[in-house]
């Protein structure tokens, strides 16, 4: 079986003590997924008991220092070895562009994190240093319907060719029940679930379920 990447995305919910729920329904037998959980910086602390490795959902374009209410990778290094770039969220609600992505992927980089990196498309760019690439087509993510697998599979071969990523994952409406039809796709390494992740049996079902 080819290694897989699972990482779940909670984007802005949870407390703390949802989080503590949530680990402690959790549990996971598989070897040969890397499990990935992308939380807000307020639960990093918490999340650090799990057994899977942690990413922040964002990082700070700059180096620490006076930039009131960022968080520097030196920071989120502390807790995770992760980080999601370039999420479609951030680029709606938050304006980032292109070129500040790329300042956030050498922070990260400088930081000693390994990166996430989503893309909508083939056609952005990537910045050097991007570990994985998410496909995620703007339709797809929490719409309940996800992009074809076959499509999934061909968009991430054009990216993979058009960049130097070796390892690129499909997110968009990924569940317990969709997502084998994406793993077992050739090009495929993994997926980026957000609202399956949230709860701790239907996102440990998901990863039982990845092939
Ligand atoms: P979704 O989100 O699984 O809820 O569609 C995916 C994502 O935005 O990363």
């Amino acid at each position: 079986m080819k290694p897989l990447i699972i990482a779940g995305n909670w984007k802005s919910n949870k407390t703390a003590s949802e989080s503590e729920i949530w680990l402690q329904n959790f549990r996971i037998e598989r070897t040969n997924v890397t499990v990935i959980l992308c939380v807000p910086f307020t639960l990093l602390s918490v999340m650090k008991k799990g057994s899977f490795s942690l990413g922040a959902q964002d990082i700070s374009p700059f180096e620490e220092g006076a930039y009131t209410g960022e968080i520097s990778g030196k920071m989120i290094k502390e807790f995770a070895d992760w980080v999601i770039i370039g999420h479609s969220e951030r680029r709606k609600y938050f304006g980032e562009t292109d070129d500040l992505l790329a300042k956030k992927a050498e922070r990260a980089k400088s930081a000693g994190l390994k990166i996430i990196y989503c893309v909508p498309d083939d056609t952005t760019r990537i910045p050097a240093g991007v570990d994985v690439v998410a496909y995620e087509p703007v339709w797809a993510i929490g719409s309940g319907k996800s992009e074809t697998p076959e499509n999934a599979n061909s968009v991430i071969v054009s990216i993979k060719a058009k960049s130097q990523v070796s390892m690129a994952i499909y997110g968009g409406s990924v569940t317990a029940e969709n997502v084998a039809a994406f793993t077992v796709q050739p090009a495929i390494d993994g997926v980026l679930p957000g609202g399956a992740s949230l709860d701790p049996e239907k996102f440990a079902a998901l990863i039982r379920n990845a092939k």
